[in-house]
């Protein structure tokens, strides 16, 4: 059900690869709550996935961009612009890719060239996009900017490998743009940190069925969906979150403020 929050409002969601993005439905919940917006996902990413359709189906521009390339996403912010006709008001970046991963190497015999990658699309991406949208003043006073991260960031979780440096990187950049954007321009940065959720991307860290299962059972209010995780980015992005900046938001049924649950507990004593 849509509550007008974003009633003229135009945005730009970054990494809507098929119907199991948290990109997706954001995009979807986006469009439901009045807002125009652009798509934009990897080249590669136009040609293997669905986005294509998603595009014409909420009537949203597709452009093409490597996060990595200051140069595309320049291309990003100017068409975005003039697609939507002016300046934007929220942007999604839902961009993770670790090759360490993907590769199956062990946290402690990672490959650092792999690692520059993991960091430079997962993290340094977010940096580039705000630095091209500041540069061209692409974003309207008060716009909110939201990145989506994971709480390996804080915590050690064996297997999320090099992706929770990433994180780390990620959420330290939306408070340290956070700080200048906002004093300069009024622009809000943040950070949701969302439970696991079956997507490509969550799905390729190793043992993934088990971090949801054990976050199931941990959180009081179970693991947030990809839907829910829309929902919440449609409050970020509405004017009823005008002072919120610089936070790194728990988004996750209660997970990240648990030590033991009495349903761990017992999983744990029957040795199951
Ligand atoms: N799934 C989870 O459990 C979970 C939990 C917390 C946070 N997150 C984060 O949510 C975000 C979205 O992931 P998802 O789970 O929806 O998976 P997803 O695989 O649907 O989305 C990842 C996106 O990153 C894009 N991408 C990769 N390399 C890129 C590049 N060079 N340029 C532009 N785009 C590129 C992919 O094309 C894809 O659309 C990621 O940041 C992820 O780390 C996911």
């Amino acid at each position: 059900m849509g509550y007008n929050l974003l009633k003229g409002k135009r945005g730009i969601i970054f990494g809507a690869l098929n119907d199991k993005s948290i990109a997706w439905k954001v995009a979807e919940r986006a469009v439901e709550e009045g807002a125009q917006i652009t798509l934009s996902n990897a080249p590669i990413a136009l040609r293997m996935g669905q986005i294509n359709a998603l595009g014409e189906k909420l009537n949203a521009k597709v452009i093409a961009a490597d996060a990595t390339s200051v140069e595309d996403l320049e291309k990003v912010f100017s068409e975005s612009t003039e697609a939507l006709g002016g300046k934007i008001d929220f942007v999604l970046h839902s961009i993770g890719m670790s090759p360490n991963v993907r590769k199956n190497k062990p946290y402690d015999d990672i490959d650092y060239k792999l690692l520059d990658t993991t960091l430079n699309i997962s993290a340094i991406s977010f940096h580039k996009m705000l630095q091209v949208a500041k540069k061209q003043d692409a974003i309207a006073e008060y716009g909110s900017i939201v990145a989506l991260t994971y709480i390996a960031s804080q915590r050690a979780i064996f297997g999320y490998n090099d992706m929770a440096d990433a994180k780390a990187l990620l959420e330290s950049i939306a408070r340290s743009f956070g700080y200048i954007y906002g004093t300069e321009k009024h622009v809000r940065i943040n950070t949701i940190s969302q439970s696991p959720t079956m997507t490509t991307a969550g799905s390729g860290i190793k043992g993934f069925d088990s971090f949801v299962d054990f976050a199931e059972k941990m959180s009081p209010l179970g693991n947030a969906t990809a839907e829910d995780c829309a929902n919440y980015c449609m409050a970020m992005f509405s004017d009823l979150t005008r002072k919120v900046t610089m936070q790194n938001l728990y988004h996750d049924g209660g997970f990240s403020s648990m030590g033991i649950s009495a349903e761990v507990m017992e999983k744990y004593n029957s040795g199951k």
